[in-house]
């Protein structure tokens, strides 16, 4: 199992038990509670039996004294209420006991003595009273009753005080029950509430934060921000998780970087190759073309005038010739302006603009040169920009400013045309973004359908000073 999981694992099982252990000690102190009121029930209803019971003996020596004494049938009928119940009396007090061995003979006692007290004196003492009154009334006689009864009081008073102590012995294991589960309630609950706590603290300080910080880290990853990374301070996982954020992150830069270099040295080398094939054209080419055009010319002009025909040929060469040279520095100027390096940035435009096929309207606010490969790129902007505007945009006019702020050179081209530029359709607008990202620079295209075409761009502009006129 892994190592976030097992913490996991481990935490919750401990408030588990924790829990578990709290409800099983309530659950059992419930089911001790209940059995012990049950039994405190029980005791009461013992005492209610046996008081019931005494009161019956009671009114059976009562009554039959009245009879005794005064002859009376009307004293007997206490008794023979109370005769018929004394035997369910007694055997409910037995049931009531049979639990308690002790209480039990002190019942069986009870029941016996009462049999005893009815069928051996009180029932005897009634058939005598009928029959001879006088010598029911003797000392003996009474005595022998109230010697009985007596005996059996001392029997309840036995049973009833042994039932008392029992009870509240009962009541005070209640009590200590009942605080128990109340001790082990708050014990669980307390332990439960400081174990979640602590886990969340746990969880919020090993699993939230850092995930927190790795996305806060990854959103700045995804804007761009390469150079960010997070402490790896984690635990398990999560360290996993922060190095290889890191490991990525790194990976990103150094590729970025790379692919910066390399792109950066192909716009270079191909500014260099445009260059030299400008200046193999100018010094090569061109050159040898203007000498043999002014070779021709002077052939032309030492001709005698026969043959008049030869003269024209030569005539329609040399304007031929003348006619290429001049194509030949209008593509040579293209592939690599001379007025940019020479005048820089400013000027370049102006001529662009002159030269374009809809009215342009330049606000260069560059006076100082800026580095070469800045100057090149923001010149193939505009130039683009013009050619496209021109081709496809059906535009009355194009707007162009160049401006420096912050140490980076703003320019933007926009155009009243149709819009819906797409760089997917073709290379240049496609060319422009490698060479703008490849200086480090950003390039926007907003072409709404029917509402014109803006290209904004930003580059870094570093100002080149102390350079050699005519070097680019
Ligand atoms: N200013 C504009 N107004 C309207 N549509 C334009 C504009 N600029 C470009 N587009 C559309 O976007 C497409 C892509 O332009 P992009 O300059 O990349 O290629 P292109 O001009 O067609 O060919 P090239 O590779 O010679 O530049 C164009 O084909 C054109 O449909
Ligand atoms: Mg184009």
């Amino acid at each position: 199992m892994s190592g976030i999981a097992r913490r996991v694992v481990i935490s919750n099982g401990l408030l588990v038990l924790l829990a578990g252990a709290a409800f099983a000690v309530m659950l059992f102190s419930v089911a001790d509670l209940r059995r012990s009121e049950r039994l405190v029930l029980r005791s009461q209803e013992v005492l209610a039996t046996a008081n019931e019971m005494e009161r019956l003996v009671v009114d059976l020596e009562t009554a039959q004294r009245g009879f005794v004494i005064t002859g009376q049938a009307l004293f007997l009928e206490p008794w023979y209420a109370a005769r018929p119940l004394l035997p369910a009396q007694a055997r409910t007090l037995e049931r009531l006991v049979e639990d308690k061995p002790a209480q039990q003979s002190r019942a069986r006692r009870i029941t016996a003595q009462t049999e005893s007290y009815v069928s051996d004196y009180a029932e005897p003492l009634l058939a005598t009273a009928r029959r001879d009154p006088a010598s029911a009334r003797t000392l003996a006689v009474t005595e022998e009753g109230k010697r009985r009864v007596d005996a059996l009081r001392a029997e309840f008073d036995d049973l009833t005080a042994t039932e008392r102590t029992l009870s509240l012995g009962r009541e005070t294991q209640s009590d200590t029950i009942a605080r128990r589960a109340a001790v082990a309630a708050a014990t669980g609950l307390g332990a439960s509430v400081l174990l979640i706590l602590a886990f969340a603290v746990y969880l919020t300080r090993v699993i939230v934060r850092p995930v927190l910080r790795t996305t806060a880290m990854a959103e700045r990853v995804a804007g761009g921000d390469l150079s960010v990374r997070v402490p790896e301070s984690g635990v398990a996982e999560i360290r996993t998780l922060e190095r290889g954020f890191n490991t990525m992150a790194g990976s990103l830069g150094h590729a970025r970087a790379q692919l910066a270099d390399s792109r950066a040295r192909i716009v270079t080398s191909s500014d260099e190759t445009r260059r030299r094939i400008e200046r193999d054209l100018h010094d090569g080419i061109q050159q040898r073309l203007v000498s043999l055009a002014l070779n021709l010319r002077a052939i032309q002009a030492n001709l005698p005038a026969e043959p008049a025909e030869t003269g024209t040929q030569l005539d329609r060469l040399a304007d031929g010739m003348e006619g290429a040279l001049d194509e030949l520095r209008e593509i040579s100027r293209g592939i690599h302006p001379a007025i940019l390096s020479e005048g820089g940035l400013g000027p370049a435009l102006k001529v662009l603009a002159r030269r374009s096929a809809i009215p342009v309207e330049v606000d260069p606010m560059v006076e100082s040169r800026l580095a070469p490969q800045a100057e090149v790129a923001a010149y193939y902007v505009v130039a683009e920009a013009l050619t496209n505007a021109t081709k496809h945009a059906r535009a009355s006019v194009v707007h162009v400013t160049v401006q420096p702020r912050d140490a980076r050179l703003h320019l933007s081209v926009r155009d009243d045309g149709c819009g819906g530029a797409d760089p997917a359709r073709g290379t240049g607008l496609t060319g422009l973004t490698d060479r703008i990202q490849a200086l480090g620079g950003t390039i926007t295209i907003h072409s709404p359908k029917g509402q014109g075409t803006t290209l904004r761009v930003e580059l870094p502009m570093v100002p080149s000073v102390n350079r050699p006129p005519g070097l680019p």
